[in-house]
């Protein structure tokens, strides 16, 4: 069924400002609408008069909320989802208004079922940023509800009904999702350079965001996929750059029963760690002979960044290709599988550089990993960046989070990794 929007109301302004009757009264929706305009703005929608008595406190209106005044003319007084204030209401009626009207909800909203829609986190709806997709709330009776539509802004007051009544997901139509994705992939960034955010807040919208996106981007694997796992790569270094990297332990609350998703995420803000521990390094003159056997393999281009990120976001999925297989198969097939789908896809250059590191991540320096048992001679740096880092980030989960022994457990097996890279961890994260 087509969705029924009502077009966006006329804001009372300019001159008729001043014949506004609720001026200074009805706070924030001061949306005041000619007879005409509401009747556009309504029309194939039908009206219900409200019984003031009918609204109870603690219970959120289902669609806005109109007041019919004296003169004719139509005033917005609540928004949909607002909770009720019995007083206001009470108060709107008293002064001037003649009756309450109410968009009847069942018209407001779409009529689709719940495959139709994806959750999504509120965090990076930015007040006062037009909004590019339908935003639908989900009720306690599953169905759904519209909060905003697309091209309307967000504004403070939707932003307050929301986090009055603790919401921190809100659902779009499965059909917008890649417009809602890359527009949220094009706000990471700015979110992660901007200092007012917490390093919390930071760390909740990458985890959050940068899950799905893998989720998505892996489901159904296809070219398109590696330019949003790209496009990722760039906000998860744009997250390392910006927060106190010491405190990436406790900001990504790493746990035992993650998912696949996010286990590769963790892997990659490890891998980005340490590609700009090497870079600081190589800019400090008393540091820079740690890392002088990087030089020749390790230059600060894009494509460094984008074959590491890309790949160790990437690493495992040849493990969500393999579900349904046996444990032993999925472990020694994954590699394997996951830098063949990758080269399925495309044989460019990036598409080659990434699928290497993806058939090498479970290798070890000393001979010991698999598919093929390479010793460090063989694996490229990029190989052993991600290995050590998915390694790493295993050894957190299992140790329950306590990094300390989960760096420990990797300084006792320093024979499988490049001492030097575990040396830019150590000096990245444990300074
Ligand atoms: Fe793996
Ligand atoms: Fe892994």
């Amino acid at each position: 069924m087509e969705v029924n929007k009502p077009k966006a109301s006329v804001v009372f302004q300019g001159e008729d400002r001043a014949n506004d009757p609720f001026d200074g009264v009805h706070g924030n929706y001061r949306e005041l609408l000619q007879n005409e305009d509401f009747e556009e703005a309504t029309s194939g929608i039908e009206m219900v008069d409200i019984n003031i008595d009918d609204f109870s406190e603690a219970n959120e209106f289902s669609s806005d909320v109109y007041l019919k005044l004296k003169n004719g003319k139509f005033l917005k007084i609540f928004l949909q989802a607002s909770v009720v204030d019995q007083q206001r209401v009470k108060k709107y009626v008293e002064i001037g208004g003649e009756k309450i009207f109410c968009i009847r909800c069942e018209d407001y909203l779409a009529f689709y079922g719940h495959d139709h829609y994806v959750p999504i986190s509120v965090t990076l709806l930015d007040v006062g940023a037009l909004i590019p997709v339908d935003l639908f709330l989900k009720r306690e009776n599953n169905e759904y509800q519209q909060f905003l539509s697309a091209s309307q802004i967000f504004s403070a007051e939707h932003s307050d009904i929301l986090s009055s009544r603790k919401i921190d997901t809100i659902h779009i139509l499965k059909s917008e999702e890649k417009v809602y994705f890359d527009y949220a992939a094009s706000r990471l960034s700015g979110f992660f350079s901007n200092k007012k955010n917490s390093e919390k807040q930071k760390a909740d919208l990458l985890i959050n965001s940068g899950t799905q996106t893998l989720e998505k981007s892996i489901s159904v694997f296809t070219n398109e996929s590696i330019g949003q796992v790209n496009k990722l790569s760039e906000n998860v270094t744009s997250f390392v750059n910006n927060i106190e990297v010491t405190k990436i332990h406790d900001l990504l609350n790493i746990h035992q029963d993650e998912t696949i998703y996010q286990h590769s995420l963790n892997v990659s803000v490890f891998a980005s760690v340490m590609l700009e521990g090497i870079f600081e390094c190589r800019r400090k003159s008393s540091l820079k002979k740690y890392v002088k056997i990087f030089d020749k393999a390790i230059d600060e281009t894009q494509e460094t960044h984008d074959v590491l990120l890309v790949a160790s976001l990437l690493h495992d999925l040849g493990k969500t290709l393999l579900s349904g297989e046996s444990d032993m198969n999925v472990i020694f097939k994954h590699p394997d599988v996951g830098a063949k789908k990758i080269l399925e896809i495309s044989d460019s250059p990036l598409h080659q550089k990434v699928a290497e590191v993806v058939l090498q991540h479970e290798e070890f320096a000393d001979g010991t990993g698999h598919p093929c048992r390479l010793k460090r001679a063989n694996m490229s740096i990029l190989s052993q960046i991600v290995s050590l880092a998915n390694y790493y980030e295993n050894c957190i989960q299992k140790h329950k989070g306590d990094n300390n022994k989960a760096i420990e457990e990797i300084q006792n097996c320093e024979s499988r990794f490049n001492k030097y890279l575990i040396a830019i961890l150590v000096l990245a994260l444990y300074k």
